[in-house]
């Protein structure tokens, strides 16, 4: 039988998310500061100490695994950690990207044995796009959502983060965009990580309630019973098989579920994307001797650390200082 990861209030973690690179060629207002220092290369986990942990999660039950960043396709040599941990026997491995680099990956992420796709997309607009990413361009990404879709992928999914003002106008067109091209699609509630001046989250939180109303001007939503317990609430639309998610981390608490715990690129083991509760699994990676037994020991103990909830307040104020770059979402 398998090794079970359990914390105090009796929920299982079978799903890690591994942050592969803080770095990114987007800089999305909600993310990061205009002028970011990313991280030193002794700091950051080889793609072999990623392997190793993610080896190791997955002999403790991981089933899940998903490679966030930063942005992970601008991480050197990314195929061949997809290559590795695709032989672990996953459930689900999947990965979110910022689509720029999908052109020329998707195929080969396809070949290498990723499962899914998680794509962001907070416009349509060529101009909203850029100054919402500031450095990202509009077209690069829709020829990578369409590239993922001939590669082969299934289970493609976009996320859009809402922000009043910039793109809750555009939720209209983000739906039919979702329909036409058959993916599903989730609408996101901005959390405040990190302390990001040029950007007024307070002002900018767009409600996933004010989101559903205005879909429903325009379709008709329903719930979809099967629940996975992650973050997602999702909904269908009567005349399609897209489904709609929202993830609702000011509205709706669905801490109570939570299954996933986070490495960040550093190998700091975060128990909860909210709070700072971690272990330095790097320390271990990088001990003298390192074995497989002291690793899982060591993830293990972290998980009594894993806190009942977040707490994210709505006006904007930041609680957490670390971007999130660091945490991959
Ligand atoms: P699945 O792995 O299929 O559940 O996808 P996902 O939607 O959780 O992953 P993705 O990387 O696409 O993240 C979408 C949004 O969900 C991002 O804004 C994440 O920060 C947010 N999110 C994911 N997991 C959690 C969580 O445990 N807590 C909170 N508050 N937000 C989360
Ligand atoms: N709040 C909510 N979602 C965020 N993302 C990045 N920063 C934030 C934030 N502050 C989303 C991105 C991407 C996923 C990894 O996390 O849009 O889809
Ligand atoms: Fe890059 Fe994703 Fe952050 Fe945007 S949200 S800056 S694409 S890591």
């Amino acid at each position: 039988p398998q090794a079970k990861l359990t914390d105090r209030f009796g929920r299982t973690v079978n799903y890690v998310r591994l942050s592969v690179t803080d770095r990114c060629d987007f800089r999305c207002v909600y993310c990061m500061a205009e002028d970011m220092t990313f991280l030193p290369r002794q700091q950051v986990l080889t793609l072999e100490e990623i392997a190793r942990l993610a080896r190791n999660f997955v002999a403790l039950g991981t089933e899940k695994i998903r490679l966030t960043g930063g942005e992970p396709l601008v991480r050197k040599d990314i195929l061949e950690l997809v290559r590795e941990v695709g032989t672990y026997g996953l459930r689900d491995f999947a990965m979110t990207t910022n689509g720029s680099q999908l052109p020329t990956m998707a195929e080969k992420l396809h070949q290498a044995g990723l499962h899914r796709l998680n794509i962001s997309l907070d416009s349509l607009d060529s101009e909203k796009f850029r100054s919402i990413t500031r450095t990202g361009n509009l077209q690069q990404v829709l020829d990578g959502i369409d590239a993922a879709r001939d590669a082969g992928f299934r289970g493609i999914k976009l996320n859009t983060v809402v922000m009043k003002g910039r793109n809750d106008e555009e939720i209209p067109e983000l739906i039919e965009f979702a329909r036409r091209k058959q993916v599903d699609i989730s609408f996101i509630e901005e959390m405040p990580l990190g302390e990001i001046s040029e950007h007024d989250r307070g002002l900018a939180l767009c409600t996933s309630e004010e989101v559903r109303d205005i879909i429903r001007q325009r379709h008709e939503l329903i719930p979809v019973a099967k629940d996975s317990g992650g973050p997602a609430r999702y909904y269908q639309m009567p005349d399609s098989d897209v489904r709609v998610g929202f993830i609702s981390p000011h509205s709706h608490n669905f801490c109570s579920t939570c299954n996933r715990v986070r490495v960040t690129v550093e190998g700091r083991l975060l128990l909860c994307l909210g709070n700072e509760h971690s272990v330095d699994l790097r320390r271990v990676l990088r001990g003298n001797p390192v074995t497989d037994d002291k690793l899982q020991q060591a993830i293990i103990d972290a998980m009594d650390l894993k806190p009942e909830r977040h707490h994210f307040s709505s006006n904007g104020e930041v609680q957490i200082l670390r971007f999130m770059n660091m945490t991959g979402g």
